[in-house]
């Protein structure tokens, strides 16, 4: 049996992907929501010391955008330059994605390896001529089966449309050449019981397993009706399929058939994360199409649900208007990568609505996280002159928040870096938040502060103490989900100066205890969570 992502050898990355996405517009909010889940797992295994290689990129061919290329009088390869240049890329800058490489479908180093793959499995005998006729949806880059489709109404009454976009599909009628995709359903089948985990949520498992259980049809991988795409090597009059030029970027960004090298230390990806619109390809096709090349399969496949707006998946043709830009302006960059993975639990639908990121941020970041971090630093700087003192006066108070961050690290590492149940992950992080924020209110270091004697200014210490420190552990545990506000805490617990740099601590051992030495400096940084603007009109 191949070889998972899970069974690499050591010195291998840790990869991750995100799916290349299509440039027929600017992104949106879902796909954000998926590169910034891929930006935090990757984030996080840094942080434990481990090499990581995050990818993602755009899918530049097809039919999708040739048309909206020539809808707008470019050429399509002119469309895709402007559109990643000036939307996709600068978003991910903006919203502080830490991806290693970017790649483009339309680049030479993927559309050659792309060549040489179908022109591989042609030479091996995967591949035929054959005729298709079916209906196809532009929208999905698919031909879909009759029984996907649902009965248009009103305006497309009578007309079958796709369940996805809502659109009439059209009936294509292809000479085309085919990959013999129906001789793996049973390899596929012997694959997901081996490997129980390589999708996930369980429902989108359960979904393939049904799907590929009915018995698979070949794929058709070429188009003659257009041009705009990777030609078919044998047969120029053919573009190889968008999906199978599209998905090869998981082989030949990290150096498929140019540098095997880098491929061995990186190929194939640990965690390809996708929506769920696209998990047949993934699940399906893309190790279908691994097996027939002998390569090795990917150690999982992970699904998010959809965000919804007004009941609809939210997509480029039923757009809301709510671009990621108008979210980060009223909220900033950290809460909005914070806000998606904490409120919709991944895998699941979740709708966005600007009163429910209102009252979080409100209650969780500003109240909660950003008070206890104001209120320590102030508490430090009144009464010890900002120099962090000692805690020599521990006690069982002290003690159940020593406990507290260790059991946060231990849930947080498992639920983010193992299971990417961000949600439970972030919950146990702001749990011990709450903690502290407790331990405090019970400890009353101003009441403490009027008791001079020996003891009371003991006492005092060891409170101030024991909640700077709590604070050290939160900023390395946020630190993969909100860099800018965990490295403004860093640095106003004077723990840069102490300690080093904040992405060299590793989260593994953040719940150890005392690291934060006495004697440094703290001072009253910037607000972390500013109280918010009126909701713009
Ligand atoms: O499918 N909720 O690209 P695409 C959550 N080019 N996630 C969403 C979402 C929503 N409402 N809308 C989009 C393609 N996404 C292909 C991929 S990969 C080899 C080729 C996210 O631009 C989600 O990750 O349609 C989804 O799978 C992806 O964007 C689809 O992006
Ligand atoms: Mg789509």
């Amino acid at each position: 049996m191949a070889a998972t992502g899970s069974e690499k050898q050591g010195a291998t990355a840790y990869y991750v992907s995100t799916p290349i996405y299509y440039v027929n517009d600017a992104p949106h909010l879902g796909h954000a929501y998926t590169t910034v889940a891929g930006d935090v797992l990757t984030r996080w295994h840094r942080q434990r010391g481990e090499k990581v290689w995050y990818l993602t990129g755009t899918d530049e061919h097809g039919q999708k955008i040739m048309r909206t290329a020539e809808a707008n009088d470019v050429t399509p390869q002119a469309w895709c330059d402007k559109l990643v240049e000036e939307a996709w890329k600068p978003l991910w800058e903006h919203l502080n994605i830490a991806n290693d490489d970017f790649i483009r479908t339309t680049e030479k180093r993927h559309t050659d390896r792309v060549q040489e793959f179908v022109q591989d499995l042609y030479d091996k005998g995967e591949i035929y001529k054959g005729g298709y006729e079916g209906p196809y949806c532009v929208g999905c880059e698919e031909y879909k089966l009759p029984g996907d489709l649902i009965d248009g109404e009103g305006e497309f009454a009578g007309q079958k449309l796709c369940p996805v976009h809502k659109k009439p599909v059209e009936l294509l009628k292809e000479e085309n050449y085919f990959f013999k995709l129906s001789e793996y359903g049973p390899k596929l089948l012997e694959f997901y019981a081996a490997n129980p985990g390589f999708i996930q949520p369980e429902s989108a498992r359960n979904e393939v397993v049904n799907f590929v259980e009915q018995g698979l049809q070949d794929l058709s991988i070429s188009r003659s009706t257009f041009d705009w795409g990777v030609p078919v090597p044998w047969d120029d009059k053919h573009v190889i399929y968008v999906w199978i030029d599209a998905l090869l970027n998981y082989a030949t960004a990290v150096g498929y058939g140019a540098n095997q090298e880098k491929f061995d230390g990186t190929f194939p990806a640990d965690v390809h994360l996708i929506g769920k619109d696209i998990l047949r390809f993934h699940s399906v096709i893309w190790p279908a199409m691994l097996m027939a090349q002998g390569l090795p399969l990917p150690g999982k496949v992970v699904a998010n649900g959809w965000l919804m707006v007004g009941g609809e998946k939210m997509s480029k043709s039923n757009l809301t208007g709510i671009k990621p830009q108008d979210l980060t302006s009223h909220f900033g960059v950290d809460a909005y990568r914070w806000y998606f993975l904490r409120a919709i639990a991944y895998g699941s639908d979740g709708s966005f609505s600007w009163e429910d990121f209102t009252a979080r941020y409100t209650s969780e970041l500003a109240n909660d996280y950003g008070n206890l971090a104001s209120r320590v630093a102030a508490m430090v700087g009144k009464y010890f002159g900002g120099a962090l003192p000692e805690a020599t006066a521990v006690g069982d108070a002290e003690r159940a928040v020593q406990e507290g961050l260790a059991k946060a690290v231990a849930t947080a590492d498992q639920k983010i870096g193992e299971e990417l149940d961000f949600q439970s992950g972030i919950l146990a992080v702001f749990d011990f938040v709450k903690q502290v924020n407790g331990y405090i209110t019970e400890q009353e270091p101003w009441k403490v502060a009027k008791d001079t004697t020996s003891e009371g200014q003991a006492r005092l210490a060891t409170i101030l103490y024991t909640a700077a420190e709590a604070l050290r552990g939160v900023a390395v545990l946020l630190n993969a989900v909100m860099p800018e506000t965990s490295q403004s805490l860093w640095e106003s617990l004077g723990a840069e100066e102490s300690l080093g740099a904040l992405a060299d601590q590793k989260v593994q051992d953040a719940g150890a205890w005392g690291i934060l030495p006495a004697g440094t400096t703290v001072t009253k940084g910037a607000v972390l969570f500013p109280r918010l603007e009126e909701k713009p009109a």
